[in-house]
């Protein structure tokens, strides 16, 4: 990472907590266990790689930045709930998440399912609340892509076959398609959330469109290895959950010099779809690289 880079992130990432901050209900505010817990989930941690990715996309559109912060926490809210939901004992049951105890280890289950909800519906009240482009039908463009990308063609329904795969052998097609849903749907969106604030031609959100797809099916098999690579401290959340749960990986399926190849080579051709962008894609290229060098 060079040190321009270093510094565009940590400057994105002190800046984009404000916003979540100033977004999220206060916590003195009726119901205030409930906010608390909202506040628990979102803020201080995560490495805040979908609003990165919203901002770096934003840039390329010449996108005002105050836009692209109301699109990006959007994601980020809809990435934290499912965080929550993915953690509780009906489904990954850990304990652990960027290094603080699980919202319903913190507070309780009912809580934790509560902060869901109400997250993944506060996402989409920022959309409906603020301008993000000033054109309309771009506007509802964006609030239908965030639905589909969370919903049961998207996240949910990735989720859904990682807890229906459990003990199964899948095949490699059948664990692509899982990761890019339960995973890669939202990256992909932020990605595009980011352009949509600002102004691209069709052919360019199909090039960042293939761009997301790739390197969000990159970020889970990476998220695969390090579950079996990396030590709990480092990762914030417990390693070696995967094997514990008997769940079908990248690892599992290709071995993890096999999985390591296989986010080399989505990371190649993710650079590609970027190509035709010249210096107004740098910050994504150097996105799609830290998403397959990263060590948590
Ligand atoms: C973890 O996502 C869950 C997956 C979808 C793989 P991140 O690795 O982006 O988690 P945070 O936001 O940095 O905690
Ligand atoms: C989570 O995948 C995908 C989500 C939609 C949250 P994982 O279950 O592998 O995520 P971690 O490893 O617990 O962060
Ligand atoms: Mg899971
Ligand atoms: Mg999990
Ligand atoms: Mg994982």
């Amino acid at each position: 990472m060079s040190v321009d880079f270093q510094s565009w992130v940590a400057a994105h990432q002190v800046r984009f907590e404000e916003v979540l901050r100033n977004l999220l209900p206060r916590a003195d505010i009726a119901p205030q266990r409930l906010h608390e817990a909202m506040r628990y989930a979102v803020l201080d941690g995560g490495k805040r790689v979908r609003p990165l990715l919203a901002f770096a996309a934003g840039e390329l559109a010449d996108a005002d930045e105050k836009r692209v912060d109301v699109a990006a926490a959007a994601a980020e809210l809809i990435h934290a709930y499912s965080l929550v939901h993915d953690d509780m004992p009906c489904m990954d049951d850990d304990v652990l998440r960027r290094g603080k105890p699980t919202c319903h280890v913190q507070y309780d289950e009912a809580t934790a399912l509560l902060v869901g909800d109400a997250l993944q519906t506060l996402a989409f009240q920022l959309l409906a609340e603020h301008r993000l482009n000033d054109d309309a039908s771009r506007q509802l463009e964006m609030t239908r892509l965030l639905a589909v990308a969370s919903g049961s063609r998207g996240m949910a329904g990735g989720q859904a076959i990682d807890l229906a795969s459990v003990g199964k052998p899948l095949t490699l097609p059948e664990l692509e398609f899982m990761h890019i849903h339960k995973t890669g749907a939202l990256i992909r969106a932020a990605v595009l959330l980011g352009a949509h604030c600002g102004t691209v031609s069709a052919e360019q959100l199909e090039r960042l469109d293939r761009f997301g797809k790739l390197i969000g099916l990159a970020f889970q098999v990476v998220d695969d290895v390090l579950d079996c690579e990396a030590d709990t401290a480092t990762l914030g959340k417990t390693a070696g959950k995967d094997a514990d749960n008997d769940k079908p990986t990248y690892v599992s399926l290709l071995g993890i010099q096999g999985a390591r190849d296989m986010a080399q080579r989505l990371h190649s051709e993710a650079l590609e779809t970027l190509a035709g962008f010249g210096d107004s894609a740098q910050r994504l290229r150097e996105l799609a690289d830290f998403i397959v060098l990263r060590k948590f």
